[in-house]
């Protein structure tokens, strides 16, 4: 997790983000410490990225790389005021241990478009994340990786429209995906637990589980009434401010897997 310590909206390149609305990054850094006592509570062990500034979306550490199954691999992202993290995040994971960081070629904004259930890996494409860098994500992996198509632009990361529950189950907002993506979802996934407009509206999918308990935004009872129905634990979190800069919970957490272990 990387603390917001320079986080602001100064530019816009997702249909959240209003440079026009003032920010208040001490209550950003409040909520985020939240998040992160909240791991902590949860056994979780969280490393701290250094935040750099000038890079106020440098918070949304999920987008920083993918490390799964003892591979770590560097992302590239698509806007010129983010591209500066990929060298920033592939830094922090050689000192961190998980290198050699690996490169794929295309824009790839780690598991804001790659996220891992069980042994396979869903890729999202539409918005930031090539799809020709999911083909390589797969041999560096050896994990078959799913291509969907994201298609409306407030669910322009895979991680905002789809949360992973456990090895087996997801949640997802039907809608943000193309009728393609939303029949391969269906087949692959018939008791996933399907959100509404509203618990998207509020990125209520961009969640953090840990196969019981749930780690999402406070903001969505009737997610949370679903996933509780379905025998999870939701936990919520008010990540109000992060949210201005079109992020949750999940977008805060860059998860490292060990090798081995893919979830
Ligand atoms: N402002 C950031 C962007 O548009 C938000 C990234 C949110 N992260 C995520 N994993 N969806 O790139």
């Amino acid at each position: 997790m990387t603390p917001p310590t320079h986080f602001e909206v100064t530019y816009r390149i997702n249909p959240w983000m209003d440079p026009t609305v003032e920010v208040d990054t001490a209550l950003a850094l409040r909520q985020w410490n939240v998040l992160r006592e909240t791991y902590v509570q949860l056994g979780h062990s969280v490393s701290e990225v250094p935040p750099v500034p000038g890079l106020p979306d440098m918070v949304y550490a999920a987008n920083g790389g993918l490390v799964v199954g003892g591979v770590a691999i560097a992302a590239a992202f698509r806007h010129p005021q983010r591209q500066p993290e990929g060298a920033a995040y592939a830094a922090w994971m050689n000192s961190a241990g998980l290198g050699p960081v690996r490169t794929v070629s295309g824009i790839n904004e780690g598991e804001g478009d790659f996220l891992v259930v069980g042994d396979r890996i869903l890729a999202g494409t539409g918005f930031r994340t090539d799809q020709q860098t999911h083909r390589q994500v797969a041999q560096l992996t050896g994990l078959p990786v799913v291509s969907l198509e994201l298609v409306d632009p407030r669910y322009y990361h895979l991680d905002t429209a789809l949360g992973v529950l456990d090895d087996d189950t997801i949640t997802y907002f039907p809608d943000a995906f193309s009728a393609d993506a939303q029949r391969v979802l269906a087949d692959l996934y018939p008791t996933a637990v399907r959100a509404n407009d509203a618990d998207a509206a509020v990125l209520g999918l961009n969640l953090v589980s840990d196969g019981v308990n749930v780690v999402m935004t406070d903001a969505a009872p009737h997610l949370a009434a679903l996933l509780t129905a379905a025998g999870f634990n939701p936990i919520g979190v008010d990540l109000s401010e992060l949210l201005k800069g079109g992020g949750g919970v999940k977008c805060c957490t860059l998860e490292l897997r060990k090798a081995g272990v893919t979830s």
